[in-house]
């Protein structure tokens, strides 16, 4: 696991990528793949089928896998973070019952890691306040803040996640279609360091689940802090409640058609990840059968394609010390990477 072992994105077309990201990404030699999700709350069936799905299916053909629980980043539109080391305990317990294996995956904590918000300093200086305030996920955070003012990490928080995935030189990135701006300074930020100093840093690429995106049941975008998502981790008859309440539409023919039945469609879109099938066969299967039927189809699926990782998910939840151990196994593992990087960056720039 040593950081000298990362290589650098050139040896794949992007052509090749957007065809298949995952046999892509795996056809040419050593790749390190890192991602992270908030530690705000747990993760919903639109984490599992964006990105989570793909992480285990990554690790398991070999690639190495790194996992920050950005703990930074979940102050940067409230003004505490709710319980974050209880929560970052709860990530630990979602992606070990979908199925990451912790003995070769290192899941860490931001806060835990010194050297890699270090980087931050240097980083930000390659980077100009026009190009932070364009950015098009900030600028969607912002107009959703909970907050009546906009703190400086707000604008400077893709920089620190361009740390994120700098300090352990990853090559691949398995995020949804919001993080691509920030993929995109993560990429400048490499190519500005090793034109002014000296080449240390691949310019990640971003992995795009093919899935499409799922909604919330309000039709919204699915989130944990808007009440709409089914987690991984609910039980059945929860799901079920949710799945009630989904938006619909009055006409009984069931058809798939996301741009002008977005509520039926996802219902459909659900059911047909779950069954790993297409959401026209799906929908011809309900045919004149209403809401009703789609609604308690997809929750059958759900339940159905989720019962034995949510079997592992309880029988986990039972043992904390065990997901503690995880934490502080990645965290210390994280940091031995961090202070390699942090050595090499200082001899780069000519500092102490
Ligand atoms: N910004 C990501 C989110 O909101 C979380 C994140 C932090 C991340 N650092 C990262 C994702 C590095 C990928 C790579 O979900």
């Amino acid at each position: 696991m040593t950081a000298e072992t990362a290589t650098t994105a050139t040896d794949r077309t992007p052509a090749e990528s957007t065809a298949n990201p995952l046999v892509a990404a795996t056809a040419a030699g050593h790749h390190r793949i890192l991602t992270g999700d908030r530690p705000t709350g747990p993760l919903h069936l639109g984490h599992y089928f964006g990105t989570l799905r793909n992480r285990v299916e990554l690790q398991s053909r070999g690639l190495e896998l790194m996992i920050v629980i950005p703990d930074y980043q979940a102050i940067t539109d409230r003004d505490r973070a709710d319980r974050p080391a209880e929560h970052a305990e709860e990530l630990v317990l979602d992606y070990l019952a979908a199925g990451v294996d912790p003995e070769r995956a290192t899941i860490f904590t931001h806060s835990a890691v010194p050297a890699l918000n270090q980087l931050l300093l240097p980083f930000l200086s390659l980077v100009s306040v026009a190009e932070l305030s364009r950015n098009p996920t900030v600028k969607d955070e912002i107009a959703h803040s909970r907050q009546s003012t906009v703190s400086g990490l707000m604008f400077t928080y893709p920089v620190h996640q361009a740390a994120d995935i700098l300090f352990c030189k990853a090559d691949l990135v398995p995020v949804g279609q919001d993080q691509l701006p920030h993929l995109e300074v993560t990429r400048t930020i490499a190519r500005r360091f090793n034109d002014r100093y000296t080449t240390l840093f691949p310019e990640p690429q971003a992995l795009l689940s093919r899935a499409p995106l799922l909604l919330g049941t309000d039709g919204g975008k699915m989130s944990k802090s808007r009440g709409n998502a089914v987690t991984l981790g609910a039980t059945a008859d929860e799901t079920a409640r949710l799945l009630r309440g989904a938006v619909t539409d009055p006409d009984r023919h069931i058809t798939y058609d996301p741009e002008h039945r977005p509520g039926v469609s996802n219902l459909l879109l659900l059911t047909a990840l779950c069954q790993d099938r297409d959401p026209h066969a799906v929908a011809a299967e309900i045919g004149n059968g209403g809401a009703a039927l789609l609604k308690r189809t997809a929750t059958e699926a759900v339940n159905e394609h989720f019962r034995p990782l949510r079997a592992r998910r309880a029988e986990l939840a039972a043992d904390r010390t065990v997901l503690r151990e995880v934490l502080h196994a990645g965290n210390a593992r994280a940091n031995a990477v961090a202070d390699r990087t942090l050595t090499e960056v200082r001899a780069a720039m000519g500092t102490f």
